[in-house]
């Protein structure tokens, strides 16, 4: 059986096709990596061809990873693409002695590489309740689910601004979201909507920068609010999504609660949601 791009897929294959080493020829899919781009040396993104029968909502996150002596290695990544788009893409960090990533960054094109079969993640739309504004704060490799949300026109039809916040440590690693953001613009088909609403706040902690500090005390001192000319947050009007480290999701979280903010789940949708960015490794 071969996807859209003739790629082979284990989906449903035929029982004597089943090769016995591939044994996770049941949750997985063996996609094809089509693009590599490395962005520093801690950053790098990629893409690959996709299952159609592979669906996600945009801000989700599924299993992904390669074979390691004949075992699937694999940790939690968002989908950078939009779930409209024929193939998949990925951001992420490369750590020196990472079990995973310290393999992924050598991919290359013609590469396989194990997707999982189900999406899931709560930094989705029906997980928060309407809102006049949405915030996607995120740090390094956070930034990821946002990617996809800015594609889809759908949000833009939900709110009157989307503000997305990226905090890292050097100016080099705010380059993918620069990216992700002028092609937003771009699009076709909803570049406009993209132009109107969406605020882009890029910010960095060890070098100087239009925008310095950590999103933390941008927050509490005002000035995050005076750069953007939006009002301070208010659980009224405001929705937040977080996906960053530990330490900025803690804070955040805190920050927000004493601000009036609830976290929103599936059935039971509220102010916030979090997740967090999961590739350390
Ligand atoms: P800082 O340079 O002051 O540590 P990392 O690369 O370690 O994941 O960090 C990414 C960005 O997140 C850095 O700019 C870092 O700032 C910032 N950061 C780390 N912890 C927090 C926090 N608790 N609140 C806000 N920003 C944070």
């Amino acid at each position: 059986m071969s996807d859209a791009a003739g790629n082979e897929v284990l989906s449903a294959p035929p029982a004597e096709a089943v090769a016995p080493k591939k044994k996770s020829g049941g949750a997985f899919n063996r996609e094809t990596v089509l693009e590599v781009q490395h962005y520093t040396d801690r950053l790098f993104r990629f893409r690959t061809t996709r299952d159609p029968a592979f669906r996600f909502v945009n801000g989700q996150f599924a299993m992904i990873g390669i074979e390691v002596e004949g075992k699937p290695l694999l940790r939690a990544y968002s989908m950078a693409s939009a779930n409209y788009e024929d193939d998949l893409e990925f951001f992420s960090i490369k750590v020196p002695d990472g079990p995973l990533t310290s393999r992924l960054q050598h991919l290359k094109v013609g590469d396989t590489v194990l997707v999982g079969r189900k999406p899931t993640g709560t930094l989705v739309q029906s997980n928060l309740l309407p809102g006049k504004r949405l915030y996607m704060m995120s740090t390094g490799t956070g930034i990821a689910p946002f990617s996809s949300i800015i594609k889809d026109p759908e949000v833009y039809d939900l709110y009157d601004k989307l503000i997305l916040v990226h905090g890292c440590r050097q100016v080099s690693e705010l380059q993918y979201g620069l990216d992700i953001v002028a092609a937003a613009k771009d699009n076709e088909f909803f570049g406009d909507i993209v132009q109107e609403k969406l605020i882009h706040y890029p910010t960095v902690t060890r070098e100087p920068y239009v925008h310095q500090g950590r999103v933390t005390d941008l927050i509490e001192s005002g000035k995050f609010f005076d750069d953007i000319g939006q009002p301070p947050l208010n659980p009224a009007e405001d929705r937040v999504m977080l996906c960053g480290s530990p330490g900025l999701l803690k804070d955040l979280v805190r920050m927000l609660e004493e601000r009036g903010f609830r976290e929103g789940s599936s059935g039971d949708p509220a102010s916030y949601v979090i997740e967090k960015a999961f590739v350390e490794t």
